[in-house]
């Protein structure tokens, strides 16, 4: 009987990277059916890819290009064609800042997932949990959902709520959101890989 290569996840980031190392940890634990094929950040000093490099996992830096908030037409190639060399099944943003256009999604269709720190469609874009505190909600939370080419708006996964606190700064708002990711975001992951696994 042939062995079934291990499902393969890159990792997109441009920030700290705590996502990552919960996704990390959930692969190397077995939680998450799946390994890190590959980390590539538009950051070139990020803690993401510091991370991914103490764990031996292959990273590059990609420069994004002349704009602000998306890649430019040769860093996108960049992007897909690393990913693909890689042989990456699923493309996991985390903390990835930069929005994806058609290219990209097209060569990993359905196949990119991105989890942000609000209950979408509430609080797109950045900050959301400065937005949160700024609009008075009583809950916020995070969200996981497939990318299309809006800023945080493809068809929603799964969502956990997170309560805002009378005397929460948005330090102590985000902190919390984020240990909420840690978890959450690892464990619908692994919900998606064992879709993507059974539709072969
Ligand atoms: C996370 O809170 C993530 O939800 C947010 O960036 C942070 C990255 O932290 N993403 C977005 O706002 C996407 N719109 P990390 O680098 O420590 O994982």
């Amino acid at each position: 009987m042939s062995e079934q290569r291990p499902f393969r996840l890159g990792v997109l980031g441009s920030g700290l990277g705590s996502n990552f190392d919960s996704i990390a940890q959930g692969c190397a634990a077995g939680a998450i059916p799946a390994e890190i094929a590959l980390v590539l950040s538009d950051v070139e000093d990020s803690g993401i890819l510091s991370s991914a490099k103490a764990l031996g996992v292959p990273t590059s830096f990609i420069a994004p290009g002349k704009f602000r908030t998306k890649l430019d037409e040769s860093a996108e190639a960049e992007y897909i064609a690393a990913l693909q060399e890689a042989e990456v099944d699923l493309v996991v943003l985390a903390g990835f800042m930069r929005i994806l256009k058609g290219e990209f999604l097209r060569a990993f269709e359905g196949r990119v997932v991105n989890v942000h720190p609000s209950l979408l469609p509430s609080f797109p874009g950045l900050e959301a949990w400065k937005q949160a505190l700024d609009a008075g909600v009583k809950y916020t939370g995070v969200t996981v959902h497939y990318v299309d080419q809006g800023i945080d708006s493809g068809p929603i996964i799964a969502q956990e709520p997170v309560p805002v606190r009378e005397d929460d700064t948005p330090e102590s708002l985000h902190a919390r959101i984020q240990e909420v990711e840690q978890v959450f975001y690892p464990k619908v992951i692994s919900t998606v890989v064992g879709r993507l696994m059974n539709d072969g």
